[in-house]
């Protein structure tokens, strides 16, 4: 559409938000790397992603437009978590034509998760998912281009658990990305989380360790029991069933997830007797290419803002939530800023190979100079947001205020994080650069990684409210 069609509404969008969103001032230098108001993200990846641990908030819409927002609102930050101010703004409920369509958004989920179905990376789904975006956004009238990077996966080719003592016993495993392969044998020794303090007064050294999913990522845990001397490490689920997990850097022990009713079998195992376990690690290197999709559409002001999501999923199903839903509401972004006169240069990016360790924000990271990642204002990524009744937003500091803000605004509570918030998606690769960037996920979701992440699960009024934060959030930045 012609920018022109929309100048009346975009002029009417202006001065409703002029007029009724009284902003402290906060302008995108205060939006820089510095993280002043928090913590460093590492500092605050507690967890391994989890639908169950995401802090929860309630999404309670506002009753009324003065209402004060609901103590679920602001939801107390982690004490080591310095306050951010709010901006002062009015908390009136407004309703603007935003140019985004929930139906459009949900369609666009459709055709990735159902026509194309299970996007992992090395299928031939992920292409045609990329040329579908690609054909979208050119259709907006963006510039596209193809960002192609190799990548490694690992293809399970049966890892397996073998009790030797007390009594032989067959586990099944799955190995985890970035594993080391081969065979260990050795006593096994119950770890807890497998924190640090887990590891205390424990005899690791040339064990196997076993630990819980969750408290702290995987990458932790392996480096934990590394450290502790352990020369393999089983993580079993806290969830029914095996997960696809991922190391974010190789390890030199090999790593294997197990079921939680196997967790539970071997920790009986152990309160009885030593327990003496064989883990083989036996996975298939597959190489390949694969790429991120990139719609660039330049503006005047100096400085861009980006919008992205992963649209590769797990093998195990479609990843209608996890996260064609994520790409379906940045399509509809781009189409809906597309109309507008908005100031920065917009990126909307698709990323590839999210789930085999945010292989594609990392390349497409690394690739920027140093020029090109200081002009970017935001980084806003959207990872599951079809499903769930609790929104979060996490990242920078300002931007999670703004973020909170849009959100209430749209009639929601949203749990603030600072940093990387307790969920590893793509957002992490421009925290860990210096970008400052605002993740935006909404939970629980009880089909999180499985064949059932089926669009019909999808809300299209959860993508309308995250298309409006977005939207509000980057009218802010503009108008800052
Ligand atoms: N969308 C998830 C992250 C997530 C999980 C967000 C649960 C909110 C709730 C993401 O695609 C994912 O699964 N990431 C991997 C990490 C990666 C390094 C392989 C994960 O959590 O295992
Ligand atoms: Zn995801």
């Amino acid at each position: 559409m012609p920018k022109k069609d929309r100048l009346t509404t975009s002029v009417s969008i202006s001065i409703i938000l002029t007029l009724t969103v009284i902003l402290s001032a906060c302008t995108p230098t205060l939006l820089d790397s510095s993280r002043a108001n928090g913590p460093s993200p590492t500092a605050l990846v507690t967890e391994t992603p989890h639908p169950t641990t995401t802090p929860s908030a309630t999404a309670t819409p506002i009753p009324t437009a003065t209402a004060p927002p609901s103590p679920a609102a602001t939801p107390t930050p982690s004490p080591t978590v310095a306050p951010v101010p709010s901006p002062n703004r009015t908390p009136l409920r407004i309703s603007v034509d935003t140019g985004f369509s929930a139906e459009e958004s949900w369609r666009h989920v459709e055709r990735l998760a159902s026509e194309i179905g299970s996007r992992s990376v090395g299928a031939p789904a992920v292409d045609k998912a990329a040329d579908y975006i690609a054909d979208q956004l050119a259709s907006y009238g963006y510039q596209v281009e193809r960002q192609s990077f190799p990548f490694q996966r690992y293809i399970d080719q049966g890892s397996q658990i073998t009790v030797e003592r007390p009594h032989q016993l067959a586990i099944g495993a799955g190995v985890m990305q970035l594993s080391a392969q081969g065979e260990v044998t050795a006593a096994l020794v119950d770890v807890g989380l497998g924190r640090p303090s887990d590891f205390d007064a424990k005899t690791v050294k040339g064990k196997v360790a076993l630990a819980r999913r969750g408290g702290i990522s995987f990458d932790e845990k392996a480096a934990n029991a590394m450290a502790a001397g352990a020369i393999g490490l089983i993580v079993s689920n806290n969830e029914p069933g095996l997960f696809e997990g991922s190391l974010r850097t190789p390890v030199s022990i090999p790593v294997v997830a197990i079921t939680p009713e196997d967790g539970q079998r071997l920790r009986a195992l152990l309160n009885e007797k030593e327990t003496v376990v064989r883990l083989a690690v036996k996975a298939h290197v597959q190489e390949g290419t694969t790429q991120n999709v990139v719609g660039t559409r330049p503006g005047d002001r100096a400085g861009a803002v980006i919008v992205g999501g992963h649209y590769d999923s797990v093998m195990a199903g479609p990843g209608a939530n996890d996260n064609a839903s994520g790409v379906g509401v940045a399509l509809e972004v781009a189409r809906a800023l597309a109309a507008r006169d908005y100031p920065y240069t917009v990126k909307v990016i698709a990323f590839s190979a999210e789930e085999i360790g945010h292989l594609g924000s990392r390349h497409y990271v690394s690739a920027l100079s140093p020029k090109e990642r200081q002009s970017i204002v935001a980084m806003i990524n959207l990872d599951m947001v079809g499903v769930g009744n609790n929104l979060t937003v996490a990242g920078t500091g300002q931007l999670v205020a703004i973020g909170v803000d849009a959100a209430r605004k749209a009639g929601y509570a949203a749990a603030r994080l600072y940093g990387q918030g307790g969920g590893a998606s793509d957002h992490t690769a421009f925290l860990d650069a210096g970008v400052p960037a605002l993740y935006i996920t909404w939970g629980p979701d009880p089909r999180y990684h499985s064949a059932q992440d089926k669009t019909h699960h999808v809300q299209p009024r959860l993508l309308a409210a995250t298309g409006q934060i977005v939207l509000d959030v980057l009218k802010f930045l503009s108008n800052g």
